[in-house]
């Protein structure tokens, strides 16, 4: 029975994104007292701070898996040297209402591949800064910079 269960956020709703396949693979790295699941962030509704009071239960699904995790594992596609939107938007969401977030106290790792060569090394960075934020304390090293390049062809 796995002693740690990290919940896995992957920034990328592409059916076939390297950062899920990425982080497909850490996973089967990892010693066996540690599980992974990652989660689904694609059915959550725009973020709207009206909604705190009453939050979707796509939403509240998230906030309790994160809950029930010992820590948090981001991989992260960059869009326009940032976070992707669907990213920002599960974080803001699982952060609210004020006082309740799920994401307080949750140790994190940040990974990621891009097609780029800094590999997300700017997206993470950001992330970093939101995560900071969050009080979540994060792995600094090792650093994950992947540059995902076609196999060439023989
Ligand atoms: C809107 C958009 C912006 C992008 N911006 C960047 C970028 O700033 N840096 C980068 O390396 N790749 C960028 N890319 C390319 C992504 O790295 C590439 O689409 C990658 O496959 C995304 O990760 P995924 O496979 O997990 O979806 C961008 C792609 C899109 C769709």
């Amino acid at each position: 029975m796995p002693q740690y269960q990290i919940a896995v956020i992957v920034g990328s709703l592409r059916r076939d994104s390297l950062n899920r396949k990425l982080a497909t693979a850490v996973a089967k790295l990892a010693p066996s007292d540690f599980s992974f699941k990652q989660l689904v962030i694609a059915d959550l509704p725009l973020y709207n701070q009206d909604d705190d009071a009453n939050q979707a239960a796509s939403v509240k699904r998230l906030k309790s898996e994160i809950a029930a995790a010992q820590g948090l594992l981001f991989a992260t596609a960059e869009y326009n040297r940032s976070i992707p939107g669907v990213l920002k938007k599960a974080i803001d969401h699982a952060s609210r209402p004020y006082g309740q977030s799920a994401w307080a106290g949750k140790p994190a790792g940040v990974i990621g591949i891009s097609v780029g060569p800094i590999g997300t090394a700017l997206a993470q960075q950001h992330l970093r800064n939101v995560l900071a934020y969050l009080d979540m304390p994060t792995l600094g090293l090792p650093e994950i910079f992947i540059q995902a390049k076609a196999r060439p062809v023989r």
